[in-house]
């Protein structure tokens, strides 16, 4: 079987068992397999995998049938242009979280200009949070583009830190995020730049909390529902109920003029953004996603 007719093969193989993205999911796994980059597969379409190659292609291909995410059998997902490792202690990184990227850097750059600096923008200064780190992916693509930034990445689970750690040290990151085991920013020793009042408190914080209904999760894809963490998915019987103690927090960890920049689920505007009022917050955006979803929700500590 040579790679054109294997990706037919593992196209019409996921088709037949109604998994979506299949393509995509079958390209990824064939190179995966064979330990090819995508050039190779389309600019070599004739070379013929070995039979151990094949072996592993097909078991792939029935593991994606049974259940498992196709980052669970790679290993890895894109995020910010940069290929994160995933494992079933995290989240697997959206791509729709890249918005909230884009928003953190938008409101930090028209801060700038609001305060007659508009060319700096390499972040020198500013202490950023990240809140339920996971992978990392979020703290580790703000550290890229601000590369004079400070982190603090926290997160409940130690298994998904320990995930975001060797994240940030192969992309060349520790040095500037500090890792800290915390529920939110109560239990956090190894944190103490984020201490409520320290004169060191945070310029931007910045999370993609748990935001499903557990009341949803009947109708979740299996793949997410059976293959995801729980503490990742679930922010309480509707969805909303972790914003409250997240913003409640944030509020007294930020210093004036700082930005807290969250992402929403599907429906979570409506009881987000009275929790954003004033006197306590000012400048309160919404950003959409490519759906035409409220995906973003940002405000700054007035
Ligand atoms: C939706 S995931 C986001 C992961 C990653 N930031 C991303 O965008 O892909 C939420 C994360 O929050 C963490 N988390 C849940 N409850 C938490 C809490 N009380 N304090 C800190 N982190 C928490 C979970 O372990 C999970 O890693």
């Amino acid at each position: 079987m040579n790679f054109r007719d294997a990706l037919k093969h593992g196209i019409g193989h996921l088709r037949a068992a109604h998994i979506a993205s299949n393509t995509l999911a079958a390209e990824l796994l064939l190179l995966h397999a064979t330990k090819r980059e995508r050039t190779y597969l389309y600019s070599h379409p004739e070379t013929e995998l070995t039979p151990a190659e094949i072996a592993a292609y097909q078991s792939l291909l029935d593991r994606r049938v049974s259940g498992i995410p196709v980052q669970h059998l790679t290993g890895k997902q894109e995020f910010w242009g940069m290929s994160f490792e995933v494992t079933p202690d995290v989240l697997i990184p959206r791509p729709e979280t890249e918005h909230l990227i884009e928003v953190a850097l938008d409101r930090l750059a028209l801060r700038e200009l609001h305060a007659g600096r508009p060319n700096k923008n390499d972040g020198a200064g500013l202490l950023i949070a990240d809140v339920g780190t996971g992978s990392g992916c979020i703290a580790i693509a703000l550290a890229k583009e601000l590369p004079q930034a400070q982190f603090v990445a926290i997160d409940i689970s130690g298994a998904a830190l320990a995930v975001a750690q060797r994240n940030a040290s192969r992309l060349g990151f520790s040095e500037r995020i500090q890792f800290a085991a915390s529920d939110l920013f109560l239990n956090s020793p190894a944190a103490p730049l984020v201490a409520p009042d320290s004169p060191l408190s945070c310029d931007l914080i910045i999370s993609n909390p748990p935001y499903i209904g557990r009341r949803e999760a009947p109708s979740l894809p299996q793949e997410v529902r059976n293959h995801e963490p729980e503490v990742a998915l679930y922010g309480g019987e509707e969805g909303y109920e972790f914003y409250a103690d997240l913003i409640a927090q944030s509020a007294e960890r930020l210093k004036p003029g700082g930005l807290l920049v969250l992402e929403l689920g599907h429906d979570s505007l409506p009881a987000v953004q009275p929790l954003l009022d004033a006197p306590v917050w000012k400048n309160v955006s919404v950003t959409n996603d490519l759906a035409g979803i409220p995906r973003v929700i940002a405000a700054e500590a007035a």
